[in-house]
């Protein structure tokens, strides 16, 4: 068995909140939360399905799934609703995804933090492959033909790949032509493709092309999504997963049945009630999500502007809330303050800025490097009044409270590479 530890997110967030309320004005950008309040008519439909007491199918109820199965369909893949599951969050059904899917993993370096910690939780060998120089959420195709020879060499037997697309944590979004260079290596390989597409539909730029994998290589991908992101329910714990049609899709289908039965018995009957609405798109949700987008993208395009002006490389954000800047053009001056690796620079920040963010070390990524993640998302402000108005502007960074704490990112960044 694995050494267990909480996520370091979560413990980072849980940290936070203690300082925070001992009275520390710090900025808080460790934790990947769409900090958003909660849309009404969510509110009416989790009461409206309140009264439902019993469990309920396993998989999900029949309208929630066929809801379901419609969203995946309006984006070109024609889906059934006996090929869809429901959950309580992706999470566990990425867990159990590792449990129904034989063989070791391949992930982007870096990636979200618990594939890592899931595949080792089922006992498998974790391979990390570097992403490209364009975006993260996908292997650099060439390094990922390397790495299954260098791991088959050492008798491991990598089966799955998993993506993020959009990525966190780098906040990009792999090109089709990326995305159809990994399923290519996939179909040769023979592996498995988790697609985890939960910040899809918070793309900022509704122009930008979004291919998934199950478009490429439908036999072989299995797609996760929910509405923690999206639609800001994070705590609501509604995931979904899709599977392929035929094959082995349905073999992996009923495992994770039996998995779920054992493990959560069924996404919570009011909860569908709302999984039911919200994947069924109507324009009011539609609308939601727009605007929800046009936030995140704003406000991660300003920190990223402060870090790039600040001297850090750092790929532009084009979906999701997160920037993953690189401080290795400033090694030299932050090694006069100590700063010499992603451990330092993330207890630098803490302690001399009160900055918080998640060090790349803990999402995968090589220690003496000089990268975090950053979750803009939670620049929004800290009362639902505040984030109401920043969903609602069409500038929000020039709301006082949101451009209040870039000035304060733009010094203290500024005062760091100095
Ligand atoms: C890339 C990615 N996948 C999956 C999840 C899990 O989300 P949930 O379990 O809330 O659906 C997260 C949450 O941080 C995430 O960032």
């Amino acid at each position: 068995m694995a050494i267990l530890r909480v996520s370091p997110n979560l413990a980072l967030d849980q940290a936070v909140a203690q300082r925070q309320a001992d009275g520390e004005p710090l900025v808080h950008m460790g934790f990947g939360e769409a900090r958003l309040p909660v849309f009404e008519p969510f509110v009416e439909r989790l009461a409206a399905g309140s009264a439902a007491t019993a469990y309920g199918p396993v998989a999900g109820g029949a309208a929630a799934r066929e809801a379901v199965a419609g969203y995946f369909t309006r984006r070109r893949m024609p889906t059934g609703a006996d090929q869809v599951m429901l959950a309580p969050g992706s999470k566990p059904l990425l867990m159990a995804l590792q449990l129904a899917v034989p063989g070791d993993v391949l992930i982007p370096q870096p990636a979200w933090n618990s594939y890592a910690a899931q595949a080792a939780m089922a006992g498998k060998q974790v391979f990390g492959v570097p992403i490209p120089a364009a975006c993260g959420g996908v292997p650099d195709p060439e390094e990922m033909r390397r790495t299954l020879r260098a791991a088959r060499a050492r008798g491991h037997s990598p089966r799955i790949v998993v993506l993020t697309l959009p990525d966190n944590p780098t906040g990009t979004l792999a090109s089709p032509h990326l995305v159809h260079e990994v399923c290519a290596v996939a179909e040769e390989e023979d592996l498995i493709i988790i697609s985890d597409e939960i910040y899809r539909d918070i793309v900022h730029d509704p122009a930008t092309p979004f291919l998934s994998p199950a478009e490429v290589a439908p036999h072989r991908t299995i797609v996760t999504t929910g509405l923690s992101k999206a639609l800001a329910l994070g705590g609501w714990r509604i995931g979904v997963a899709r599977f392929p049609a035929d094959g082995c899709g349905r073999r992996i289908h009923d495992d994770m049945v039996c998995i779920a039965s054992e493990v959560w018995s069924t996404l919570s009957m009011p909860m569908q009630a709302v999984a039911e609405y919200a994947f069924s798109e109507p324009s009011e949700v539609q609308e939601q999500l727009t605007t929800s987008a046009r936030l995140h993208g704003a406000v991660a395009r300003a920190v990223h502007g402060i870090l790039t002006g600040a001297g850090a490389s750092c790929r532009p954000p084009a979906g999701g809330f997160y920037v993953y800047p690189d401080f290795e053009p400033l090694r030299e001056e932050l090694g006069y303050r100590r700063i010499t690796d992603s451990s330092s620079l993330f207890q630098h920040l803490l302690d001399t800025y009160g900055i918080a963010v998640l060090a790349g070390h803990h999402l995968g990524d090589d220690e003496g490097a000089l990268r975090f993640r950053a979750a803009t998302s939670l620049l929004y402000g800290d009362t639902r009044e505040l984030q109401q108005l920043a969903l609602d502007s069409p500038d929000p960074v020039r709301l006082p409270h949101i451009s209040a704490v870039l000035e304060r990112l733009d010094e203290s960044f500024a005062k760091l590479t100095s």
